[in-house]
């Protein structure tokens, strides 16, 4: 099954070592449970307010021909680096759902892949209702990464730029296929293509 995928990794933050059994250091495990406790909080206020100003300034991106695959997202005006792009919408559905269109789609003879996995349950299909971000192709050397965050409990995919992004360049991310046996070429042309998708 060839879902899109986050799996971003979480922030790495201090660990509290489990080995610190003695009542003495409790201090500084509650310290460090605070810390946490906050970098966490900062975290969400920060995706939170970008969202929030997402919505009310978009990015400027089109849709045109792509030289990686069909059509692809280009952005119209330079994006700073760690900026939100454009969110990643379409119908909200369960995985048996899912199942189910990914056979259709392939008997319809759609090849390319719209389903973004959320969760182990959850996934947004961009097949047939969406915006621009289901023109986003694949690179194996991306300017932006797929993030998974909660808003007011409602979990949304964002792409985010990991680097400064120029006038009329294109908009990629790594997809991050599951490896399969049946293999889709990768037409990225990075140097450090690594072949396929999957
Ligand atoms: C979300 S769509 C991307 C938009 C697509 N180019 C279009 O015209 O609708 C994902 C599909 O695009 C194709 N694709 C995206 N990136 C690719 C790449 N680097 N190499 C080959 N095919 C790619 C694959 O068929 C993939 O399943
Ligand atoms: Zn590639």
């Amino acid at each position: 099954m060839k879902y899109l995928n986050d799996t971003t990794p979480a922030a790495e933050l201090p660990s509290t070592s489990s080995q610190q059994g003695t009542s003495s250091l409790r201090a500084g495990s509650d310290f460090r449970s605070e810390q946490r406790r906050l970098l966490a909080s900062f975290s969400c206020d920060s995706d939170l307010l970008k969202f929030n100003q997402l919505k009310f300034r978009k990015k400027r991106i089109r849709f045109s021909r792509s030289h990686i695959h069909e059509w692809g997202l280009f952005a119209m005006e330079p994006i700073a680096a760690d900026e939100m792009v454009i969110e990643y919408v379409g119908q909200i559905i369960r995985q048996v759902v899912a199942d189910m269109r990914e056979q259709r789609y392939e008997e319809q003879g759609i090849g390319s892949s719209y389903l973004f996995r959320v969760d182990q349950e959850t996934i947004i299909d961009a097949t047939k209702w969406g915006n621009l971000s289901r023109f986003i192709n694949h690179s194996c050397s991306p300017n932006c990464y797929a993030k998974i965050i909660s808003v007011e409990s409602q979990k949304k995919i964002v792409i985010y730029s990991r680097q400064p992004i120029s006038i009329n360049e294109e908009v990629t991310y790594d997809y991050k296929f599951p490896i399969e046996e049946t293999k889709i070429p990768c037409l990225c042309g990075a140097e450090s293509c690594r072949g396929s998708l999957n």
